[in-house]
C-alpha cells in the first residue's frame, strides 16, 4: 500500500454526487489529501448498459491510478459500485471502498416494515441491491424507484441553479404511489446525488419520512482502513473531469464549499 504522507485519498463519481462523501470524510480525516474525479463525459451512470459503466469506472480508475497514485478509491457512486466493485478490485492493487445502499441500517429504523429506495434505474435492477434486500431486509417491504432526474437537479443544484420542483414531487409519489408506498416511513438514498436534494425531497415526502444514505458508513471505513497513516496535504485539493464544455466558474462555486479549489480536466 502506498503511504507515502502526501498520497491522496480518491474519490470518484459520474458527477458531484460523491461530494456527500467527501463531506462525511473531511469530518472523519481533516488533514487526508484528497482528488475528486467526476466523469461528466459519461454521466449519467445510471441509463447506462452494465457494459458501459464497467467499462468507463475501470478505464478511467485504471488511468487515475497509474497518474496520481492514491493510498484508497472510493468509488463514491451506487451505480458504479453495484456494478463494477468486484472488477475494478481485481484490476487494480490499490484498495477500494464501495458505496452500497444503505439498507441495512433503513431495515433496523423502520417502524412500519416498509422501506422506500430512490436510486438510479441501472443501481435498483441489480442482483446486488437483490442480495442487500435477502440479507438485511428480510421479513421488511422495499419498494424501488428509479428516479433519475434527480441526479441532474442535484447537478443544478450544485451550480447555483433551481431545479423544477414537480422532479422531487414526481421521485415521492413514484415511491409513495406503490402498492403498500403509504406505510413507507424510512428512504434509502441509493445514489450519492440525492443526498444534495434532500430538502427538496422531503417536502416532496410532506415532512413524513425519514432519510438515510451511506455517506458516514463510507467515511467511516475508509477512516478504518487508513489507520494509522499520515497524512500531510502539500496542495489545494483538487477535482478532475472528463469532457468539455463545463462552466468552470458555476462549478467551482459549488465545489469550494467542499474544500476544492481548482478544477483539472483530462
Ligand atoms: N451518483 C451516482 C450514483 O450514486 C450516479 C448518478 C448517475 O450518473 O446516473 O448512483
Amino acid at each position: 500500500m502506498n503511504q507515502n504522507p502526501s498520497s491522496p485519498i480518491l474519490l470518484f463519481d459520474s458527477g458531484f454526487g460523491g461530494l456527500t462523501v467527501l463531506a462525511a470524510l473531511r469530518e472523519h480525516l481533516p488533514q487526508a489529501p484528497v482528488i475528486y474525479a467526476a466523469d461528466l463525459a459519461g454521466i449519467p451512470y445510471g441509463e447506462k448498459t452494465e457494459a458501459e459503466v464497467a467499462a468507463r469506472a475501470a478505464g478511467l480508475l485504471g488511468r487515475l491510478a497509474e497518474r496520481f497514485h492514491p493510498r484508497l478509491i472510493c468509488i463514491a457512486c451506487n451505480t458504479a459500485s453495484t456494478i463494477a466493485l468486484g472488477m475494478v478490485r481485481d484490476v487494480l492493487e490499490t484498495p477500494i471502498v464501495g458505496t452500497v445502499p444503505a439498507i441495512k441500517p433503513a431495515a433496523a429504523m423502520t417502524q412500519t416494515g416498509t422501506i422506500g429506495l430512490l436510486g438510479t434505474a441501472a443501481t435498483i435492477r441489480q442482483a446486488y441491491v437483490d442480495n442487500l434486500e435477502a440479507e438485511f431486509a428480510n421479513g421488511k417491504r422495499l419498494l424501488r424507484h428509479a428516479a433519475p432526474e434527480l441526479v441532474a437537479a442535484a447537478e443544478t443544484k450544485l451550480r447555483g441553479g433551481t431545479p423544477d420542483p414537480a422532479i422531487f414531487t414526481r421521485a415521492a409519489q413514484g415511491l409513495l404511489h406503490k402498492e403498500g408506498g403509504d406505510r413507507i416511513d424510512t428512504v434509502v438514498l441509493a445514489c450519492t446525488h440525492f443526498p444534495l436534494v434532500q430538502q427538496e425531497l422531503a417536502e416532496a415526502f410532506g415532512n413524513k419520512v425519514r432519510f438515510i444514505d451511506g455517506a458516514q458508513g463510507i467515511a467511516r471505513r475508509i477512516a478504518y482502513l487508513t489507520q494509522g497513516q499520515s497524512f500531510d496535504r502539500r496542495e489545494d485539493d483538487f477535482a478532475i473531469v472528463t469532457g468539455d464544455g463545463q462552466n468552470n466558474a458555476a462549478l467551482l462555486g459549488g465545489l469550494e464549499p467542499f474544500g476544492i479549489g481548482r478544477i483539472l480536466r483530462i
